[in-house]
C-alpha cells in the first residue's frame, strides 16, 4: 500500500499518514521547531535513537524523553518531569514534541504539548493499533489522577499523526486483538463494510502484513477524522439537542469502562469495549432497538477476533456504581451509545433498571 493521507479539521487542519516507514515525513511536519523532545517509553528506545539521529540529520536539537510503560506514564508526576526537562532545555513556543508509543504515551505527550507554554506543536507517532486508529488521532489528551482517568487533560490537536504498520509486526498478539475491538466499534457505528471483512477473513484482517488490515486502519482512521472534523469537542454530548457526534465513538465504553474499573486496569482497553459492546447490543435488544440477529452478528464478529464476548456474573453492584461514576454519564442518568440497527447509532439515556440488569444477566449466563 502506498501512503494514504487522511485530513482530519479541528481547532487546526492536520494530515495522519498511514504506510510503512514514515520516518520521512517527519522533518516538515515540525518545520520551524528548534528543539524536539521524543516523549517515549523504555521499550522504544532503539526507535527513538534512530528517530533522533534522523531529526539530528535534519538540524533539530533533540532531546530523549522517557516515561514509564503504558498507563504509568500517565500521571501528574511524570507530566511534571517532562516539563521540567523542556524547561532545563530551554523550549519556546516554537519548538514541539513527539509521542512515540501506544495510547497511553501518546496521551501523555499530548498532555505535555498542550500545557507547555499553553500549547506546543505535538506530532503523534502511535505504535499500537489502538493508538492508530484512535487514540492518537483526534487531539483528546490527558493523564489519570486519584478522581479516576482521562479527567484531566484537555483537547488539543496534533500537528500531524504518522501511522507506521510496521510497528504493527512487533505488537503482540494479543495487543493487536484489543485494537481491532475499535476497528470494529466504527464497524458498528458507521461503516459496516468492516464487519463484513472481518467477518469474511478474521486472519487476514488480523495480520499486520497483510493489505486487508491497511485497509481496516485506513477506513477506521477515515471515520474518525470525519467523526473529529465534524464534532472536534464533543459538543453534541452536551448540546441536548438529540444529535450525535464526537460520543458515537464510546460505543460500547459505558460498560467497557466499568469492566475495566472492576479489573484494576489489568483487563486491556479494547477487551472491555469488546464485552461493553456485547452488552450495549443485548441492552438495544431489550429496549426494541436491535435485532437478536444484529446482537449475533456483535457475537459473531468479536468472537472470530477471540475477543471477550461474556463477563462473569454476580457484580451488577459493583459495575453498577462503576457506570455511574463513568464521565460518560452524564447529569444524573446513565447514557449509552446504542444501535437502532447497525450503522445507525444513537443516545439512550436513563434505560429502565430491568433493562440495564437483564442485558448484564445477556451476557453473563
Ligand atoms: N476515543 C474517543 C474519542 O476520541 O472521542
Amino acid at each position: 500500500m502506498s501512503d494514504v493521507i487522511i485530513g482530519v479539521r479541528a481547532e487546526r487542519d492536520y494530515d495522519v499518514v498511514i504506510g510503512r516507514g514514515l520516518l520521512g515525513h517527519l522533518p516538515q511536519m515540525l518545520e520551524g521547531a528548534q528543539r524536539v523532545a521524543i516523549i517515549h517509553p523504555g521499550a522504544l528506545v532503539a526507535t527513538a535513537e534512530v528517530m533522533r539521529d534522523d531529526l539530528a540529520d535534519s538540524g533539530f536539537d533533540v532531546t530523549l524523553l522517557e516515561v514509564p510503560e503504558a498507563e504509568d506514564a500517565k500521571t501528574a508526576e511524570v507530566a511534571a518531569f517532562c516539563w521540567s526537562v523542556l524547561g532545563t532545555a530551554g523550549f519556546t513556543r516554537s519548538d514541539a514534541v513527539v509521542g512515540l508509543g501506544g495510547g497511553a504515551t501518546t496521551d501523555l505527550a499530548g498532555f505535555v504539548a498542550a500545557t507547555w507554554l499553553r500549547g506546543i506543536r505535538v506530532v503523534q507517532v502511535p505504535t499500537t493499533l489502538l493508538g492508530m486508529v484512535d487514540a492518537a488521532v483526534g487531539g483528546k489528551t490527558g493523564i489519570n489522577t486519584d478522581a479516576g482517568k482521562n479527567l484531566v487533560g484537555s483537547f488539543w490537536s496534533p500537528s500531524g499523526v504518522l501511522c507506521d504498520l510496521t510497528a504493527l509486526e512487533s505488537l503482540p498478539r494479543n495487543d493487536l486483538l484489543a485494537g481491532m475491538a475499535e476497528v470494529v466499534k466504527v464497524g458498528f457505528v458507521r461503516d459496516t463494510t468492516i464487519l463484513d471483512d472481518v467477518r469474511r477473513a478474521p486472519d487476514a484482517a488480523t495480520d499486520p502484513q497483510a493489505d486487508l488490515l491497511a485497509d481496516l486502519i485506513r477506513r477506521a482512521v477515515q471515520v474518525k477524522a470525519d467523526v473529529v472534523s465534524a464534532d472536534f469537542r464533543e459538543t453534541s454530548a452536551t448540546s441536548g439537542d438529540g444529535s450525535i457526534g464526537r460520543e458515537v465513538l464510546n460505543y460500547g465504553h459505558t460498560f467497557g469502562h466499568a469492566v475495566e474499573r472492576r479489573e484494576r486496569y489489568r483487563w486491556r482497553h479494547g477487551a472491555a469495549v469488546a464485552v461493553g459492546m456485547m452488552y450495549v447490543a443485548e441492552l438495544a435488544a431489550l429496549g426494541g432497538r436491535l435485532s437478536d440477529a444484529d446482537v449475533d452478528l456483535h457475537r459473531e464478529v468479536l468472537g472470530a477476533l477471540g475477543l471477550p464476548i461474556s463477563y462473569p456474573g454476580g457484580h451488577w453492584d459493583e459495575l453498577a456504581a462503576a457506570m455511574a461514576v463513568d464521565k460518560k454519564s452524564r447529569g444524573s442518568l446513565l447514557r449509552f451509545v446504542v444501535l437502532n440497527g447497525v450503522g445507525n447509532p444513537g443516545v439512550w439515556a436513563g434505560p429502565d433498571p430491568a433493562f440495564l440488569t437483564g442485558a448484564y444477566d445477556a451476557i453473563s449466563s
